[in-house]
């Protein structure tokens, strides 16, 4: 049963229907790689069948001979193709046949092209290899791995977050738990395989690619076939799921791009699901370690987090989540130290909550550790050293209502039935076990461009080099200006995803909400304002127009809103166009900026045979302005499943003894179905806040899976007395204490 949108409160915006929802529920959306294109030819990738050595010898004789075939491009053969530069925009510096090197498992060592898919499947099963292999480090306790400190040498963490003397604070503690936890490497599998479709016309190159990011994508492909930007136009229609892996260009692209220009005839790669698992981005496998130090009383006086995130030889990339985890609760004495970990694995990169997800799974769990340690409950234990200033800075947040999360969320669940004993709540043959943890991330916000066209007619035209990756964005945005033009709805059209629109940022880090409607209002507001300028009330009628318009004599009016976020350095706006987000985050500005939300979950296990269900998530969330409660809603949902999946399902199984993945499909890498989660409940507080930004949106796209995995192994010990400090938890990580 699928329950009713939830009525908008204080502060939040109509159930809207998505706009496009009848062209996907119909088949009508065309995605990158359903774009009819006539003479189209289709390349298929040939990767490594090892992580680490050299390519010795690779034969194309027999490729070459096999029917169909047009082109296949090799070492040697890539003409004056650049390397990728790691950035937003690129996910790996390596550039995969500019030597022979092999890095990682299921490295590109070539491309074939042939008329038809199935010839060019055919060729690529004959290309011969020959390796000369060296043995490879395949994981954090594999011979031959380096370490390093992260921060300031990964994007994402400037420096490790420390206040106070932590040693001196522990020391003093009462209540003490150390402990250690690991979240596993993980494979988005969006629905939408991963393709790139390329056109020449004469030396303009046009890209239909599912990216989160046209005008990054532009950048970084521009670059690597040596062009100029303005020669080249992205197209990213719809999204079918990125989850970040669309967020960054991979080397495939230019590849396809190049064998395209060769042949003088489009080119369209449609990468396999099982290639999608190494020619892709991927979470980090994490290792943390955690102290907590606390008064009898349950005040929190001390904490560190020392973590290791695995890295690829090539490149240093690190989520580093102690930026969030250390400003969450009360506490005046913090340490953390994030560290690199070199194997011989393929680079790592964005995936939903990138930082938030691992980080928050072993803070979270160690909260609870503590809570039983002192006898108290974990809300409470929570609330006590709930906060309203960051403790590493000692700035303000702008908003915080996590205090009132759990008191809804608290009563919403029933959770004062619980009995706060491990395995002490039973039906039948199940154990029920209730756990609950905090869900946190930063608001994050971007410098964005729209351009709004109002017609006399009153429709109204919204472009933006956004993307629909699923998150509702065209509804919202065309909410945005149906709202501050005063016009229904159904007389905005969004136009996004085209780098022949306004630029906007990466659809990454949950901003584009927040940014892009806050361009798209500063463009209404101009426009209200000329509209004032013919005597006009804020809002006139639709009626109105023709006779306002006459009189500023235009036929319509059109305007171009950029929103700077304050914090940005000058040039942000420049960087845009050419291809670079500037992000502005939640702990940069004189207000430290976060959404909240309180996750509880029941678990049952099977006292026989250790079978986990989940028959009940619920989440109650805090951030800001909700543009729609129905995509809002949907947004959380997803998140509280695949949270929960985080916790009991997903895993990439990598082979020890050659680094190579075992599990590439989805028949192995388990996801959840209907039937793994029974009752998923989302509540929204109003809240209002208006520093974030203009629209007062703290963006929520990922909010929903950070803690979820904390909550579902909180629960899981609640019911069973076994702590699991290794994700997944499948039912042989409780049988050794049973
Ligand atoms: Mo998201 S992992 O920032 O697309």
């Amino acid at each position: 049963m699928i329950p009713a949108a939830p009525q908008p409160q204080e502060n939040q915006g109509a159930p809207e229907p998505r706009v496009d929802a009848r062209l996907k529920v119909t088949g009508e959306a065309r995605y990158a790689a359903d774009i009819g294109l006539n003479h189209l030819a289709h390349a298929v990738l040939v990767t490594s069948d090892i992580a680490r050595g050299e390519v010795k010898a690779i034969s194309l004789h027999g490729a070459r001979a096999s029917p169909g075939v047009l082109d296949i491009i090799s070492y040697g053969d890539i003409g004056e193709l650049r390397k990728p530069r790691l950035s937003n925009s690129s996910y790996t510096s390596l550039g995969p046949l500019h030597q022979r090197t092999i890095y990682h498992d299921g490295q590109i060592i070539a491309l074939v092209v042939a008329d038809t898919l199935e010839a060019a499947e055919r060729a690529a099963s004959r290309v011969a290899v020959e390796y000369t292999q060296q043995p490879p480090s395949a994981d954090f306790d594999s011979p031959g791995t380096t370490q390093m400190d992260a921060a300031g040498k990964v994007a994402l963490l400037d420096e490790d977050p420390c206040v106070g003397d932590f040693d001196q604070a522990f020391h003093a503690a009462e209540v003490k738990i150390a402990a250690d936890y690991t979240t596993p490497h993980q494979t988005h599998n969006p629905i939408e395989l991963f393709s790139t479709t390329a056109v020449w016309s004469d030396d303009v190159l046009t890209v239909y690619e599912p990216t989160q990011s046209v005008y990054g994508f532009r950048g970084e492909i521009a670059h690597q076939l040596g062009m100029d930007v303005t020669k080249v136009r992205v197209i990213s229609p719809y999204v079918g799921g990125g989850f970040g892996s669309k967020g960054p260009s991979t080397p495939r692209s230019a590849l396809v791009a190049l064998a395209a220009k060769r042949l003088g005839r489009p080119v369209r790669c449609v990468v396999s699901r099982a290639q999608a698992f190494t020619t892709q981005p991927y979470r980090a496998p994490t290792r943390h370690h955690i102290k907590l130090g606390a008064s009898r009383a349950g005040k929190l006086q001390a904490y560190s987090h020392d973590a290791w995130e695995l890295s690829s030889r090539v490149d240093n990339y690190a989520v580093g989540g102690t930026d969030t985890t250390t400003r969450i609760y009360a506490c005046a004495a913090v340490a953390s130290h994030v560290r690199l970990v070199k194997a011989d694995r393929q680079t790592p990169a964005y995936m939903r909550s990138p930082p938030e997800l691992p980080y928050m799974f072993a803070l979270e769990s160690a909260l609870d550790e503590l809570a039983y340690e002192l006898g108290m409950d974990p809300v409470d234990l929570r609330l006590r050293n709930d906060t309203q200033r960051d403790p590493i800075s000692g700035k303000p947040f702008s908003s915080r209502h996590l205090k009132e999360c759990y008191e809804k969320g608290v009563q919403a669940f029933g959770w004062k039935k619980r009995n706060p004993l491990p395995r002490s709540m039973r039906e039948g043959d199940w154990s029920i076990g209730l756990g609950c943890a905090t869900a946190v991330y930063p608001t994050n916000v971007a410098v964005a461009t729209a351009r709004v066209r109002l017609e006399s007619t009153g429709h109204v035209r919204v472009q933006s080099a956004s993307h629909e990756i699923g998150t509702g964005i065209r509804t919202v945005a065309g909410q945005m200006a149906a709202e501050q033009l005063g016009v229904p709805l159904s007389a905005v059209t969004v136009e996004m995803g085209d780098t022949e629109l306004p630029p906007a940022p990466v659809s990454g880090g949950s901003n584009s909400t927040a940014s892009v409607c806050s361009a798209v209002l500063k463009a209404c507001e101009k426009i209200r304002a000329r509209l004032r300028e013919a005597g006009s009330s804020a809002a006139p009628a639709v009626k109105d127009l023709p006779e306002l318009f006459k009189q500023l004599g235009v036929g319509a009016l059109e305007e171009y809103g950029e929103f700077v976020p304050e914090g940005a350095p000058a040039d942000a706006l420049q960087k845009l166009y050419e291809g670079q987000t500037t992000m502005v985050s939640g702990s940069e500005r004189d207000q430290v900026m976060f959404a909240f939300g309180a996750e509880f979950v029941e678990v049952r296990v099977n006292v026989r045979t250790n079978e986990m269900r989940v028959p009940r998530l619920l989440g109650v969330f805090a951030a800001g302005r909700i543009m729609n409660t129905r995509t809002a809603r949907s947004q959380l949902m997803g998140g509280l499943i695949w949270g929960m999946s985080a916790a009991l399902h997903e895993a990439t199984e990598i082979d020890p003894r050659h680094a190579r993945i075992v599990n590439r499909d989805l028949q192995d890498y388990y996801i959840p179905v209907n039937a793994d989660v029974a009752q998923v409940d989302v509540i929204m507080l109003p809240e209002v806040d208006t520093l974030v930004n203009p629209a007062g949106i703290k963006g929520l796209g990922e909010l929903g899976n950070v803690g979820t995995n904390a909550a579902v192994a909180n629960a899981v010990f609640h019911a069973t007395g076994v702590r699991v400090r290794t994700l997944p938890i499948r039912l042989e990580s409780l049988i050794q204490s049973h």
